[in-house]
């Protein structure tokens, strides 16, 4: 899957071996069990053997956020959590993160205040080795604002600053997403972070999926190039640098390409998504400028992948309504001009097929009038976001999104279909200070049950679910407040169904047919304070006295977070074969 050229490796080695650019980094080692800091930051590697249970503790005063970036983490591979882990407490000895002996080498946790981290291990004799950074700064004070959502075909991502100097900590998570049924293709054109061959210091770590509890690809540092592809159409990137040797950071180019078939048809409730891989529109004979839709004007979005947004209601889509069934239909196909052709006729008749349980992708390429292939999925899309006021007009485009303590917090779930006989009925929300939602977690709602007295109802209407809270307290002990919220997806027509159920208390069976749930991710929020405090200053071991530190600059495309993690249908295999 990750593939370094060549020549980026002997850059790699080079720049090592010759250490023109930086000197090994000396890092003091812990041997000792257990000690307590009150620095601003420290790098800290500690190194334990068998039956240890040593805790380090930060002492950091409370209007402060401390960042935990663990960089390095082996354990002893065969431990059991249960036996061997890290555990980090807070200032009030709840346990806010744990990482086990399989837990990914990178992963970053915050809190306010004293923390400590206890280390864990069990009987075998082995070193084990952990490195980690902390640093404080003022709650809601970061030193680069930087990361974001981003939605498209193609495009590029580069560090804060690019091609200048990199801020130093900075932890930035972009969370790029490309249309359903595609794959995503990265090319670093350039990496150049502190050079370590452990990529302890500053790194780059990929993800494949929409979370940092995905699947690690790799984690990237030094100076080199890359290539390589995600399985899915989500990735999350993550950027985190230390307090000394600030280089160029990275830069990358996406792109999205087919997941198979060399073509690709993504169905929302708004619209449908075709991507063709270039080389395989080349091979038909044909290029991206003799591509159209029925309306002639409508071309692709992107020649590099080849795309079409298609729209419901223009480029002369067709509508059908057939039943409960919704239909829309396109056709991507080459203008020839004038001349004799020896092409083939290339047509790719695109569907997408709505109803009240699902959304259906059809596909057909046709070939001098032969049916050569056809593909379909069913998902549902549902999007979660935070909203200014209780009329529900203007969603909240800021993020993080500050808060005060008194604020009220409206929240929409809305299912991405124009069906009006869809109903939708929050089965649970939970807050958590974490996007990862595996610390502690307060729940709003539970199992339909409203649980905490700030939560207010609005009426709901179809296809979505909207209510409101108060800022709780929850958001004063932590830094960052992620949401949760899983939605029921039912027939507005079905009596029976879950959403009509309301709360439950007794566990009961879930009841009724055709239910669909989706769980959709907002945040954070965090709570906002009149500080002008400066981030802390990196003083010592800056070799590079040149640094300045750079504006930081706000790249935030999408300003609510809004993951959408897409649930496959169940139900859509009952819907086929019963048309069958
Ligand atoms: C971590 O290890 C300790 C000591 O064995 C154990 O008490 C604790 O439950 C473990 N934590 C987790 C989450 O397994
Ligand atoms: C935090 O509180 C301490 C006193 O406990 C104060 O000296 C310091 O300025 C405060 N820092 C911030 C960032 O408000
Ligand atoms: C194309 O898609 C069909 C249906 O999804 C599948 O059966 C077939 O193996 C695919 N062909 C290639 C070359 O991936
Ligand atoms: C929060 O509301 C209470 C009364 O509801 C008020 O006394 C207090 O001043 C408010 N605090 C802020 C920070 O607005």
């Amino acid at each position: 899957m990750f593939n370094m050229p060549p020549l980026g490796i002997l850059t790699f080695l080079l720049l090592y071996s010759y250490g023109s650019l930086a000197q090994e980094r000396t890092v003091e080692v812990q041997t000792r069990c257990g000690a307590s800091f009150k620095d601003a930051y420290k790098p800290l590697q500690i190194q334990v053997n068998s039956d240890s249970d040593c805790t380090w503790e930060f002492s950091r005063p409370g209007n402060e956020t401390t960042r935990i970036v663990f960089s390095l983490l082996d354990l002893n591979p065969s431990a059991d959590c249960a036996q061997e882990n890290v555990t980090l407490y807070d200032e009030k000895q709840r346990v806010f993160g744990v990482l086990c002996p399989d837990s990914h080498r990178t992963s970053v946790f915050e809190t306010n205040g004293k923390t400590s981290l206890r280390v864990f291990t069990n009987s075998v004799a082995l070193q084990r080795t952990i490195y980690l950074m902390y640093y404080s700064f003022a709650i809601g004070k970061q030193a680069a604002v930087c990361g974001g959502n981003i939605k498209g075909y193609a495009g590029t991502i580069s560090s804060p600053s690019y091609p200048g100097r990199h801020p130093h900590f900075a932890y930035c998570v972009w969370h790029l997403e490309t249309p359903k049924n595609t794959r995503i293709e990265l090319t670093f054109t350039e990496i150049f972070l502190e050079i370590d061959l452990a990529c302890r210091f500053d790194f780059l770590a990929l993800y494949d999926g929409p979370t940092t509890d995905s699947p690690l690809i790799n984690v990237l540092c030094g100076r080199t190039v890359a290539t390589l592809e995600t399985s899915s159409n989500i990735l999350t990137l993550v950027l985190s640098t230390d307090y000394a040797n600030s280089y160029f950071g990275f830069n990358v180019n996406y792109l999205a390409l087919p997941r198979s078939n060399s073509s690709s048809l993504g169905c929302t409730g708004e619209e449908m998504t075709v991507v063709f891989d270039p080389a395989y529109v080349s091979s038909l004979g044909y290029s991206a400028n003799e591509l159209s839709l029925i309306d002639p004007t409508c071309r692709p979005q992107s020649s590099n992948p080849i795309a079409f947004t298609v729209p419901f209601d223009s480029c002369g889509t067709v509508r059908e309504v057939d039943g409960h069934v919704v239909s829309y239909t396109n056709i991507v196909s080459a203008t020839t001009a004038g001349v004799i052709t020896r092409r083939k006729q290339v047509q790719f008749i695109v569907k997408c097929e709505l109803d009240a349980s699902s959304v259906v992708e059809i596909m057909y390429k046709t070939e001098d009038d032969i049916i050569q292939e056809s593909q379909g999925t069913g998902n549902y899309d549902v999007d979660l976001s935070f909203y200014e006021t209780d009329d529900f007009t203007s969603p909240v485009l800021q993020s993080p999104y500050e808060i005060d303590l008194n604020d009220t917090i409206f929240l929409q779930a809305k299912v991405k279909s124009p069906d009006p006989e869809i109903t939708v009925f929050t089965e649970s929300c939970f807050a958590s200070p974490n996007a990862n939602f595996n610390g502690p977690a307060h729940y709003l709602i539970k199992n339909g049950c409203t649980n905490d007295n700030t939560y207010h109802d609005y009426p709901s209407g179809s296809g979505f679910a909207r209510f409101s809270f108060g800022a709780f307290k929850f958001i004063q002990e932590y830094p960052s407040v992620y949401f949760q919220c899983r939605v029921v997806i039912c027939d507005t027509n079905d009596g029976g169904s879950r959403c009509n159920q309301g709360c439950i208390t007794r566990k009961r069976r879930d009841l009724g047919t055709n239910i669909q749930k989706a769980t959709a991710v907002v945040g954070p929020i965090r709570l906002r304070r009149q500080s002008d405090v400066e981030p802390i200053e990196s003083e010592s071991e800056k070799r590079e006295e040149d640094f300045k530190q750079p504006e930081p600059r706000n790249i935030y495309l999408f300003g609510v977070l809004v993951l959408v993690v897409n649930v496959l249908i169940v139900a859509f295999v009952v819907l086929r074969n019963s048309r069958k």
